[in-house]
């Protein structure tokens, strides 16, 4: 097909109406099949929520591209975040139906979104491909973007968990780390609590990034409040357990999960960290097996836990492994420049 034979429309995405998320979703469907075959998806329901509910500093738009019959054969998922360290970037993801690809459509959305980045003063691209789906990194070297990280995504197979591991470990934390305790904390953050979680959550900016070109992001009780709100508004539950110094009350360490209702059998990790200062105590170990322990003991429907980790992070992966996390999936993070991103269209453009 001609690359003209295309027609791109631009919606904001809080203003996408709930028919085209429909479409949307159907199309989805064969990029689901393609990439996680095994795994359950989302309702469209909880699709529709997290866009009714996106933080505020969260926006974004999606280019959508038509055939001239009016079917969707392609979009771009055009994402930033109006947060210092991370304002420079337009996230950007580009899909083609699996019948459309090798016809310049890809390069086509790309371009456009090229254009949102260039109209919003963004200078840096990013984008993500899986290993088993080649096509995404095929391309985006085709267009001379760099590796930026590379992740994993490990899992831990509930049914198969050593539990005495989970007890021993979890019994073994006040020996290991006298002077420390652990505060869990289920659903929004008391008030009282923000300040010592905001802190903490600044461990983040010590976990790998690897070549990302992205700076560390001052976590405020704000920025917290508001990601927690959103996501407790489409009715995602949240788990979070903290590592107390007991001498001085701060929180030094912390893991959490999110458990969506539209995928029972699975939880998310969000964060795991602990600060610089008060590693060696095996204060990791104590907080992700006391999490280990209460998903057990409480959401006996969970089979998964899922969480993505740098590849280099070898404290990380290092405890994971031990409790039995295991890698599912291999991703790339690409990053480009936008004004080489525009040359380099320039020529592929040219050369077709
Ligand atoms: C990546 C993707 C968007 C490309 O869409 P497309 O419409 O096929 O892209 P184009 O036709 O514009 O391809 C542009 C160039 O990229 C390269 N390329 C694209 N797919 C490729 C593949 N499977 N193998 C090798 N090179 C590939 C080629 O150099 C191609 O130019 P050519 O066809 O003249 O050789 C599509 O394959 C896709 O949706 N993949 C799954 C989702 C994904 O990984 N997205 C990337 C997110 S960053």
């Amino acid at each position: 097909m001609a690359v003209s034979a295309w027609r791109i429309e631009q919606w904001p995405v809080r203003e996408q109406p709930e028919e085209l998320l429909a479409e949307l979703y159907a199309a989805r469907a064969l990029l689901h099949a393609e990439a996680t075959p095994d795994d359950p998806r989302l309702p469209l329901a909880d699709d529709i929520a997290a866009l009714r509910h996106l933080p505020g500093n969260e926006d974004g738009v999606v280019l959508v591209a038509r055939d001239p019959a009016g079917v969707i054969a392609g979009f771009s998922s055009c994402g930033w975040e109006d947060i210092p360290g991370l304002n420079h970037v337009l996230w950007t993801d580009v899909a083609v139906l699996p019948d459309a690809r090798r016809h310049g459509l890809g390069s086509l959305l790309l371009g456009e979104s090229v254009a949102v980045a260039e109209h919003r003063g963004l200078r840096l691209m990013m984008g993500r491909s899986r290993a088993n789906v080649p096509s995404g990194e095929a391309f985006c070297r085709r267009f001379g973007a760099e590796q930026a990280m590379v992740g994993r995504e490990n899992r831990l197979d509930l049914r198969a968990v050593d539990r005495d591991l989970v007890a021993r470990w979890v019994a073994d934390g006040p020996a290991r780390a006298p002077g420390y305790r652990l505060e869990f904390v289920a659903g929004r953050t008391p008030a009282e609590l923000m300040d010592r979680v905001a802190e903490v959550f600044n461990v983040m900016n010590t976990a790998p990034r690897e070549n990302m070109d992205i700076s560390d992001v001052a976590v405020t009780p704000e920025l917290v409040r508001s990601t927690e709100d959103a996501r407790l508004a489409v009715g995602d539950q949240l788990w979070a357990y903290y590592a107390v110094e007991q001498s001085t009350g701060r929180f030094v360490g912390l893991t959490n999960i999110t458990i969506r209702p539209g995928t029972p059998d699975r939880v998310h990790v969000g964060d795991t960290g602990v600060h610089a200062a008060h590693r060696g105590h095996a204060l990791g170990k104590w907080l992700k097996a006391a999490i280990t322990k209460r998903i057990l003991a409480e959401l006996p429907e969970v089979r998964w836990v899922i969480t993505w980790n740098a590849g280099s992070n070898d404290a990380m992966l290092g405890i994971n492994d031990q409790l039995g996390f295991r890698t599912a999936a291999v991703s790339t993070t690409w990053q480009i420049a936008t004004d080489r991103l525009r040359s380099g269209l320039g020529t592929a453009a040219g050369a077709r």
